[in-house]
């Protein structure tokens, strides 16, 4: 027994920049990422085990917002916005020092019929468009590190979803929408993010389409979300999640899997499922390790009782890292054991290096200032003031954002 302590003392000794604790977070930025992230909903705000879970920052260092941004929560009639939702879960975040990946501004569900089965032309549309985009993005600006601006363009068979979008503006929609998001924010990252472009297929060549038109036509893309709903036993291979990755990051962008979870197809799962579920999460996690421009993994959610699965597919479920009583499962235990592990192996240092640069404005800590309580005051691509008003020092939460706290 004394033999085992001091030898897990001299391997904590050795390895000094990785945590003590356990949590997914703190040792995905320790294995090179930007942050392990989760996104969370509005109805379980009022539950305080999940929220103390969701909103630690050792935990999940980045927050998504799961529907209280979305269309219909934000602008539910013509010129009319609402952001009680959206503000409800992004201001826990920030109070937790949390970045946000925003989500999302154009999508075809969750859309409220005004828009859906309104009679425009081309130029009421396009007006519609900017003015919901630009209203959005002008409320939350600065505060996202990201935003996925356009969301499942394409149907399952890899063609343009014929959405109002694209029944009335075509294919141009899209570097519209990317041109109007980027005039409101030029800080924020700006993603296309969708689903079944995980690995090689019609879909995945139609996305890379979408990131050259936009790229072609002169606007701005960062990054592509890949969403990861994956089935137990049926995950891609590392190997061809590692080339869907870099098949986008060829293009230029960052890739990030942005809604992961691992559905079994029947439950209660067997201790056996549970096990493979756990290593098909790892599969997941490790593929975002192997590349370079993938900056993190979002879980949606992380807890079983949130869980969006039971509901769409029928008889399925379990889909999540934490139980619906909220107790960490085996493919908790197998991630935080592998991004350790990922932390250690001298092959990882790389990717520190590269996906972690320095902040190079002067640590903001002492400076006055006039940016109030949650403010951004600094981070890599910020051009706005530096500096907090009293009571209120500028911390730095990660190289992209500091944050007047
Ligand atoms: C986050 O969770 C860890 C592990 O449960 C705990 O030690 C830590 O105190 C928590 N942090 C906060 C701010 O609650």
């Amino acid at each position: 027994m004394a033999k085992f302590n001091l030898r897990s003392l001299l391997l904590a000794a050795a390895s000094g920049s990785v945590p003590a604790a356990g949590q997914l977070n703190s040792l995905a930025k320790a294995a090179g990422l930007l942050y392990f992230g989760t996104a969370v909903d509005n109805p379980s705000l009022t539950n305080t085990a999940y929220t103390a879970v969701a909103f630690n920052l050792s935990e999940f260092g980045q927050i998504t917002p799961a529907n209280g941004q979305k269309w219909d929560s934000i602008e539910p009639s013509n010129g009319v916005y609402s952001y009680t939702q959206g503000d409800a879960v992004t201001s826990k975040a920030q109070s937790a020092g949390q970045i946000l990946r925003c989500h999302n501004l154009v999508w075809y569900n969750q859309l409220p019929s005004w828009v859906s089965s309104g009679s425009w032309t081309t130029t009421t549309l396009e007006s519609v468009l900017t003015s919901h985009i630009t209203n959005e993005v002008l409320h939350y600006k600065g505060q996202c590190y990201a935003w996925d601006v356009v969301n499942e363009a394409l149907s399952d068979t890899g063609t343009y979803r014929a959405d109002v979008f694209y029944n009335i503006l075509g294919t141009g929609y899209i570097p519209f929408a990317f041109k109007a998001a980027a005039a409101a924010d030029p800080a924020a990252k700006l993603y296309y993010n969708d689903y079944n472009i995980e690995y090689a297929g019609a879909k995945l060549t139609a996305a890379v389409s979408i990131v050259k038109n936009i790229q072609s036509s002169g606007g701005r893309i960062d990054g592509v979300g890949l969403q990861g709903h994956f089935i137990v036993g049926s995950t891609p291979s590392k190997a061809s999640l590692v080339a869907a990755l870099q098949t986008f990051t060829a293009l230029g962008v960052e890739v990030a899997y942005t809604e992961l979870d691992v559905r079994h197809s029947s439950v209660p799962a067997s201790a056996a499922a549970q096990q493979q579920q756990a290593a098909d999460y790892v599969t997941v996690v490790s593929a975002c390790l192997a590349v370079a421009k993938c900056v993190g993994v979002t879980v949606w959610d992380f807890d079983d009782q949130y869980s969006w699965v039971p509901s769409t597919f029928s008889g399925s479920g379990e889909a999540d890292l934490w139980s619906s009583n909220l107790v960490k499962k085996p493919a908790y235990t197998s991630i935080a054991s592998f991004l350790k592990s990922a932390a250690t192996a001298p092959v990882a240092v790389p990717t520190v290096v590269t996906t972690t640069p320095v902040i190079t404005t002067a640590p903001a800590t002492t400076a006055a200032g006039s940016n109030s309580h949650y403010a951004q005051c600094g981070g890599i691509g910020f051009t706005g003031a530096a500096g907090c008003a009293s009571p209120y020092t500028c911390s730095t939460l990660n190289s992209y954002y500091a944050q007047c706290l």
